[in-house]
């Protein structure tokens, strides 16, 4: 075997830790440096994990041509401004969800890897979950027929990450709608095979978060930067015809306590539920309708799997396994759902 693609993460707060054993168990590649802004949390993390390069400004970092791979763990208004300068200095990216809040800059990370021919990554983590993978073989092969409307929700009671990094614009660009609904429709799109997105109606509201006495989980207070939707709804229209609608919410007068987060397929042939994998579909000989589920085994845990997938397509000259171009239609999608939402119109989504 070749020498290993050395790693640097950027962000050690919280969402790095799953990051880690996909680096550490990865057969190409290995973590060698950290960088963070907050010198106290980098150096808490770099002892914990033995990593002895460590930089407060991600630059330095960048600078590094040792390095060969950047994971961008930050909040999500800086992802576009250190993957670019990233991928400027040649390295692969590997970026949390979503890309960039925006879908002006996700193009600006697009045209910044087509200059450095070098490889970018969401990291949606749902789609390497064994579930995930299995519908996704049933819809390859072609046994649900012809998938022509989706629903994906996500939803919770009162269960939002109360930090700044989350609720508040500045930092976190968008809500709910951003936060959750890039992984469930994100998913969505997927399953569906990626048909393009034409035309999107819906409503981003922030009803409950602005009543007084709303609390979240535990009865912890709504924090005060919060200044962000904490429900989102839309319906969107693809070019094959397909469609799709969305629910997204961190907090809602929903039954069930914990996240309900869940995607239904209609396809000519068949119906598809995930995460339960339920097939429904029909005998037309014996005239009856049939259900059955799909059985799967687990594999790795689904953020350690994106890394090792994102590494082995470096090292191997493969395709981004989770192509930024269908990032960039779910930042297409969700933005025209904001712009919906203050119009109260149907938006067109151009690319
Ligand atoms: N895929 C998932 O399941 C999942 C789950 C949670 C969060 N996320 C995403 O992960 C990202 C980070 O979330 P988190 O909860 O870890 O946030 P966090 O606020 O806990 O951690 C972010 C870290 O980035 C550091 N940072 C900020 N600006 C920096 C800069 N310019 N250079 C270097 N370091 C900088 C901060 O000091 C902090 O330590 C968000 O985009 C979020 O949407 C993904």
């Amino acid at each position: 075997m070749g020498k290993k693609l050395k790693v640097g993460i950027v962000g050690v707060g919280s969402i790095y830790k799953t990051h880690v054993p996909g680096w550490q168990d990865s057969p190409d590649a290995e973590l060698v440096a950290l960088a963070d802004i907050n010198p106290t949390q980098l150096n808490k993390v770099g002892d914990e994990l033995g990593v002895k390069l460590r930089y407060e400004k991600a630059e330095d970092l960048f600078a590094n041509k040792d390095i060969d791979i950047v994971d961008i763990c930050t909040a999500s208004q800086y992802h576009a401004p250190l993957a670019i300068p990233a991928l400027q200095a040649g390295k692969h990216v590997i970026c949390e969800k979503p890309l960039a809040p925006k879908p002006s800059d996700i193009k600006k990370m697009i045209a910044a890897r087509d200059k450095s021919k070098v490889l970018l990554m969401a990291a949606q983590h749902m789609r390497f979950q064994a579930a995930s993978q299995a519908l996704k073989e049933e819809v390859v092969g072609g046994r649900l027929g012809d998938v022509y409307h989706a629903r994906g929700w996500l939803l919770r009671r009162a269960s939002a990450p109360a930090r700044p990094s989350y609720v508040s614009k500045q930092h976190a660009g968008g809500g709910a709608c951003l936060d959750i609904g890039v992984h469930i429709l994100d998913l969505t799109l997927w399953l569906m095979g990626n048909p393009r997105p034409v035309a999107v109606t819906g409503i981003a509201q922030d009803k409950l978060a602005k009543m007084p006495g709303t609390f979240l989980g535990k009865g912890n207070p709504i924090p005060e930067s919060w200044d962000v939707e904490e429900f989102a709804a839309g319906f969107v229209r693809m070019d094959n015809g397909a469609t799709l609608i969305l629910e997204v919410s961190w907090l809602l007068h929903h039954p069930t306590e914990s996240n309900e987060c869940r995607i239904w397929l209609y396809g000519t042939k068949a119906g598809g539920t995930w995460p339960e994998l339920q097939i429904t579909t029909t005998n037309p000989t014996a005239k009856r309708h049939e259900d059955h589920r799909l059985k799967v085994s687990e594999g790795m845990e689904a953020h350690a799997a994106e890394c090792v997938a994102f590494a082995d397509a470096v090292a191997h000259g493969k395709p981004a396994p989770v192509p930024p171009e269908q990032s960039l239609d779910v930042g297409l999608i969700l933005d025209g759902l904001y712009q919906s939402s203050a119009s109260g119109r149907e938006v067109a989504i151009e690319r």
